[in-house]
């Protein structure tokens, strides 16, 4: 998937200049080594599939062909199918936001609804607000329409709303495009919005009027701690993205968004010009899995895998990882997120790590600025908890590596150096 194999490309210079910041996610660029069949991976957040009944999903989408294929075959409405939209309603609402169906569209994953947002909010240089670290497919989204991403550090309580307030202040009304926040089990950082700083932040984009957008993949992923309430529950205006690729398939590519009505109007205006219609195969399989109760007992079971192999994750870092390191304790989710010592870095770190046979995703592919050098996304989503233990010990044996070269020259008396070159 990555471009590193393009050595010459004569097509240079004709390209829009839109394109020149755009990056490869490194999230797949590591697809290719985390292939590796000795590999332990801890790169990608890819869903485990293993508990997904494929008989359901083939019956599923055999009979989407066999007695809807006259639909399901043919180009469908951009806004989406209304009984996958039904479908939809009614998930909304077990997290408590109530809708009508028209309030929602169906989207090619919730990465769709990024990039749709993006391109009807975004001009050259406007200012969007996100989280520092923030997830690397909205930054990678966001890239191509050029605006200058403000990142607002976080907590263990998810975003620092006194920083973001510092922010808005400097900024001034209308001063951001929008708020981009991933308010459960954050990607990459592991942690969740509190509900007063939820409140408030609302708060705060009402005063400035700043429209916010919430993604929630991983909301219904939860292992421990109450519901909290999403952002769209505390305000309509909200612009909130949801997905059925953490509680079904990715493959599918099939996820939503619900926001106000003039805001809906333009992005199915941008989704018509993108792909004229969702797959309407894919929805009507969506729907016929989704008619009967057995998801809930699939998602039950898939919830229980992740918060094993969360707990696999942070028992092998507490007993394995060296003191100078720490981490984030998700409640739900896929990630952890781990910080080093400054003058580490993860981006050199990795090759190591790799002929270890571990992979990760270096920090700065979460920052739009090369900031999270010393910070690494544990992904515990995909590994079993055998080969997540084996995996952080590997990874520990190469932090201990290095970190021992600098205890050696900190005893010497010499200060490190940033790695890579940095002061
Ligand atoms: C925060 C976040 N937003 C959006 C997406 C994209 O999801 P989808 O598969 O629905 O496009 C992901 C996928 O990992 C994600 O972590």
């Amino acid at each position: 998937m990555g471009t590193a194999r393009i050595v010459f490309d004569r097509w240079d210079g004709r390209y829009a200049a839109r394109m020149t910041d755009v990056r490869s996610s490194a999230v797949r660029d590591l697809f290719a080594a985390a292939s590796r069949p000795d590999m332990i991976s801890f790169a990608g957040g890819m869903p485990d599939l293993g508990g997904v009944p494929t008989e359901a999903v083939a019956a599923a989408a055999r009979d989407a062909v066999l007695y809807e294929g006259a639909t399901a075959l043919q180009y469908g409405s951009s806004e989406g199918r209304p009984a996958l939209r039904a479908t939809i309603v009614e998930l909304m609402a077990e997290i408590g936001v109530r809708l009508p169906a028209d309030d929602i569209i169906v989207t090619a994953g919730a990465q769709q609804g990024l990039d749709l947002l993006a391109k009807v909010f975004l001009d050259p240089g406007d200012v969007v607000i996100a989280e520092g670290p923030t997830y690397v497919g909205a930054l990678q989204a966001f890239s191509a329409y050029q605006p200058d991403v403000v990142c607002v550090e976080m907590d263990h309580g998810g975003m620092r709303i006194d920083l973001l307030e510092v922010e808005l202040a400097r900024l001034g009304p209308r001063g951001a495009k929008f708020i981009y926040t991933i308010p459960n089990f954050q990607n990459p950082a592991g942690v969740t919005l509190l509900p007063e700083r939820r409140r408030r932040l609302l708060e705060l984009a009402r005063e400035y009027d700043i429209p916010v957008i919430e993604d929630d993949p991983y909301g219904r992923l939860r292992f421990e701690g109450g519901h909290v309430k999403p952002l769209r529950a505390l305000d309509d205006d909200v612009i909130y993205l949801g997905t059925f690729s953490k509680i079904f398939a990715p493959g599918l590519r099939l996820g939503w968004m619900t926001a106000p009505h003039p805001i809906l109007a333009k992005v199915l205006l941008a989704k018509q010009a993108a792909d004229l219609c969702g797959s309407a195969y894919a929805q009507v399989t969506a729907e016929r899995y989704f008619a009967g109760t057995r998801w809930r007992r699939v998602l039950q079971g898939l919830t229980r895998t992740y918060a094993e192999r969360r707990d696999a994750m942070l028992s092998a870092l507490e007993e394995h990882f060296p003191a100078e390191v720490s981490w984030t304790h998700p409640e739900g989710g896929f990630f952890v997120w781990a910080e080093m010592p400054e003058f580490l870095d993860a981006n050199t770190l990795l090759a190591e790590a790799v002929e270890h046979g571990v992979t990760f995703v270096p920090g700065s592919a979460f920052y739009p600025d090369g900031r999270g050098r010393n910070c690494m996304r544990l992904a515990f989503c995909y590994a079993e908890p055998a080969a997540i233990e084996a995996g952080i010990r590997r990874l520990a044996e190469v932090i201990e590596d290095r970190l021992g070269l600098y205890r050696a020259f900190i005893t010497a008396g010499a200060l490190p150096a940033v790695e890579g070159g940095a002061a």
